[in-house]
């Protein structure tokens, strides 16, 4: 699998021949200038999936434009699922639950504890975040917005996981010293860092961070815009 960070919780997944984008919030994120994000989709001619974890602007905020361009299926909660229906996409609503099978692998949605509603007042359903199971052979957990909860703890019980995508910026989310217990409860010793330094108010210090994480035995990555790894 091909991570690609695109900035704020943007992330574009490889797995195998299939492409799924997280969370869109490109075109009004101010770390994009002129929209120049476009680039990274250059060579992309169909995004297969695309998922959502929760209904805030900086989560949905690109949904419509790329499964409109790309036909892409929306994935999400029963609540966003419907919003984007009624404008006439396509789309999968799951909840909590079991695992459910796609062609790229298995899908569980977990529990987040945040909120959720769209920027006009439309409920956004329980936000959540995506534990995946692929075809390629890898567990990858997309906690999307939250806070440190116990359920983290059930995930090594289904799944051993090879990177866990977790906020690290506080105030709205983990901060990064949570996020340190969240990876040991989750008995995940990769760690992508996401939601931070994209606003004044969720700033870290990229150095100190690393060197936190690193003290625990956890490896923490800390992507630039459009940077891949492969897992
Ligand atoms: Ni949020
Ligand atoms: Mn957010």
């Amino acid at each position: 699998m091909i991570i690609q960070f695109l900035s704020h919780s943007t992330c574009l997944l490889k797995i195998d021949k299939f492409y799924l984008l997280i969370d869109p919030f490109l075109s009004k994120n101010p770390i994009f200038k002129n929209n120049d994000y476009h680039k990274y989709f250059n060579n992309i001619d169909v995004i297969h999936y695309i998922l959502v974890s929760h209904a805030h602007f900086d989560h949905v905020c690109d949904v419509e434009y790329f499964a409109k361009k790309y036909h892409s299926t929306i994935i999400s909660n029963y609540e966003i699922s419907m919003f984007f229906e009624k404008k006439g996409l396509i789309t999968y609503g799951i909840n909590y639950g079991a695992f459910i099978n796609f062609p790229f692998g298995k899908i569980k949605y977990i529990w987040a504890t945040h909120s959720s509603v769209f920027n006009d007042g439309t409920y956004g359903g329980n936000p959540g975040g995506f534990l995946l199971s692929t075809i390629d052979k890898k567990n990858i957990y997309f906690a999307g917005d939250t806070a440190l909860h116990y359920d983290m703890m059930l995930l090594p019980r289904f799944v051993t996981l090879d990177l866990s995508i977790l906020p690290i910026g506080g105030r709205y989310t983990m901060d990064y010293e949570e996020a340190i217990i969240a990876a040991e409860l989750l008995k995940s010793n990769k760690i992508l860092g996401v939601h931070y330094n994209t606003f004044s108010d969720i700033k870290i210090d990229n150095k100190i961070v690393k060197n936190q994480f690193l003290k625990k035995g956890i490896k923490l990555f800390l992507l630039k815009t459009g940077e891949k790894i492969l897992i």
